[in-house]
C-alpha cells in the first residue's frame, strides 16, 4: 500500500535549498540574523493547493509525498522569490536624454530644478491613459517574474494631482488582478511639487487628498529631500496619515542629511529608504524603533555617485536592512533583484547571504508582508525560484545575469 500523500509539486534534491527562515522570529535586526539563511544541503520542498507544506532534506521528503510534478534541482540553488519592497514601477516615458546629462556631471538633484527628472515623467504621465499605463506595466512585470520577483510594491507618484495619482494606483489594483505578482501599493503625492503649483498649496492638496486616496493604497511614502520635501513638511503629512490608518514609509537621507531617519523612528514608519547621508543617531534611532533601512543600491551606482549607504555599520548598530530596485525611470531603470544583490555585496560590502536575506525575508518585513512571503516556511506562499547555480555565493559572484530557470508563484510554475 502506497501511504505517501498526493501534492502539487516536490522539489527535490536541491544543491542549496535556501529557507531565508530566521532564528528570531520578531523582524531580524541583528546581524547574526541577517547571515543565517537556514541553508538545507540536499533540500526539498512540497507544496499543495498555493502553500508550502513541507521543507526539510530531500530524502526525508520523497518517503512522504507523491508529486503531480516533480523538479529535479540538482545541482541548483533553490529559494525564496525575490521581494522587491521599493519601486516607481508604473510611469510613462524614458529619461534617456538625462543619462547624457549625467556623463556630462549634471547632478540628479539639478536636472529636477531644471525641469527634468520626476517633473519630465509627471508630464507624460498625466497625458497616458490608464489603458497605456497599465500595457506597459504589465510588461514590466512579465518581466519582473522572469527575473524571480514574486512580490512587488509600488508607489504613485507621477500624477501629483488626485486624479492622476488615483489614475496609477487604480491601474495597480487591476494589475494586481491579471497577473501573478502580489503588488502593494503606496501613494506618494509627495513626490515633488507639481510645475503649476505653489510649494504650501500643494502640500494642503496632498494633506486633504489622504482621506479619498486611503481605499486605493496601503502605505504613504514622502520624498524628504532637501528642496523637496523638508522634514517638518513630512512630518505634516505622514503624521496625518498615520492617523487615517496608512502605514507609512519615508525617501529618507537620499542626497543631504536631513535628520528624516529620526522622524522615521518617531512616527514609527516600517521603513525608511536610501539612507546614503544617514547620520549616527539617525542609525541608532532606526535601531531603536526597529524602522527597516531598505537600501538601493542601484541608484547610487546608476547616478554614478561615490556614497553608498553605510550597510556595515547599520547592521552593527541593529537595523534590520532590506534590499529593493527602485525601480523608476530617473534614477534606476532596472528592475533585476540579482543585479542589485550584487551591487550590495560589491559596493556595500555585504556578505552574499546577507544581501539575500535583505532581498527576501527582510524586504518582507519591508512591506508587512512577512506572515506570508520573503522565507521557505510551512504555512507561507509558494512563491518558490530555482537559480542554475550551484551555491549562494554564485548568485552575486555572477552579475547582470538572469540565473533564474524556474519561478513557482502561488504554487504555479509562471516561468
Ligand atoms: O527613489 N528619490 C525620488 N524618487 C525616485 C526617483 C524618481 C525619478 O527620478 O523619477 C527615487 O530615486
Ligand atoms: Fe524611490
Amino acid at each position: 500500500m502506497n501511504s505517501k500523500t498526493n501534492i502539487d509539486i516536490l522539489i527535490t534534491n536541491a544543491s542549496e535549498l535556501l529557507t531565508c527562515k530566521s532564528s528570531n522570529p520578531q523582524r531580524p535586526k541583528i546581524y547574526k540574523d541577517l547571515s543565517d539563511l537556514g541553508v538545507i544541503n540536499n533540500g526539498a520542498i512540497a507544496v499543495e493547493n498555493g502553500k508550502i507544506i513541507s521543507v526539510d532534506t530531500t530524502e526525508n521528503l520523497i518517503k512522504l509525498f507523491n508529486a503531480k510534478t516533480t523538479i529535479n534541482a540538482k545541482d541548483k540553488v533553490v529559494m525564496p522569490g525575490f521581494v522587491d519592497c521599493h519601486t516607481h514601477a508604473i510611469f510613462s516615458g524614458t529619461r534617456e536624454n538625462e543619462f547624457l546629462k549625467k556623463q556630462e556631471g549634471i547632478s540628479y538633484l539639478d536636472i529636477l530644478k531644471q525641469g527634468g527628472g520626476i517633473l519630465s515623467t509627471v508630464e507624460k504621465t498625466r497625458k497616458a491613459t490608464k489603458e497605456e499605463l497599465f500595457q506597459k506595466a504589465k510588461k514590466t512585470l512579465k518581466r519582473m517574474l522572469e527575473y524571480g520577483t514574486t512580490t512587488v510594491e509600488i508607489k504613485s507618484g507621477y500624477g501629483l494631482t488626485f486624479e492622476d495619482e488615483k489614475k496609477i494606483l487604480e491601474v495597480a489594483l487591476e494589475l494586481e488582478k491579471i497577473q501573478p505578482i502580489d503588488i502593494i501599493r503606496t501613494y506618494l503625492g509627495a513626490h515633488t511639487v507639481p510645475k503649476d503649483m505653489i510649494r504650501e498649496d500643494y502640500i494642503k492638496e496632498v494633506i486633504t487628498s489622504l482621506e479619498n486616496i486611503k481605499p486605493y493604497a496601503e502605505f504613504c511614502d514622502v520624498f524628504c529631500e532637501k528642496g523637496i520635501f523638508s522634514v517638518d513638511e513630512t512630518r505634516e503629512i505622514l503624521t496625518y496619515a498615520k492617523k487615517l490608518g496608512f502605514k507609512l514609509k519615508l525617501h529618507s537621507e537620499q542626497n543631504n542629511l536631513l535628520h528624516s531617519a529620526e522622524l522615521a523612528s518617531e512616527l514609527h514608519a516600517i521603513s525608511a529608504d536610501h539612507l546614503e547621508h544617514i547620520s549616527d543617531t539617525g542609525v541608532e534611532a532606526l535601531a531603536k524603533n526597529n524602522v527597516i533601512g531598505v537600501l538601493l543600491p542601484g541608484v547610487p551606482f546608476y547616478l554614478m555617485e561615490e556614497k553608498y549607504a553605510n550597510a556595515k555599520d547599520m547592521i552593527n548598530k541593529g537595523v534590520a536592512l532590506a534590499i529593493a530596485s527602485d525601480f523608476n525611470p530617473g534614477s534606476c531603470p532596472s528592475y533585476n533583484m540579482q543585479l542589485m544583490i550584487s551591487l550590495a555585496c560589491l559596493k556595500m560590502k555585504l556578505l552574499p547571504s546577507e544581501a539575500i536575506n535583505a532581498a527576501t525575508i527582510n524586504a518582507a518585513f519591508a512591506i508587512d508582508r512577512a506572515h506570508e512571503v520573503g522565507s521557505l516556511e510551512v504555512g507561507k506562499k509558494a512563491d518558490i525560484i530555482i537559480l542554475d547555480i550551484e551555491n549562494h555565493n554564485q548568485l552575486p559572484y555572477f552579475f547582470g545575469i538572469n540565473l533564474v530557470e524556474t519561478v513557482i508563484k502561488n504554487g504555479k510554475i509562471v516561468f
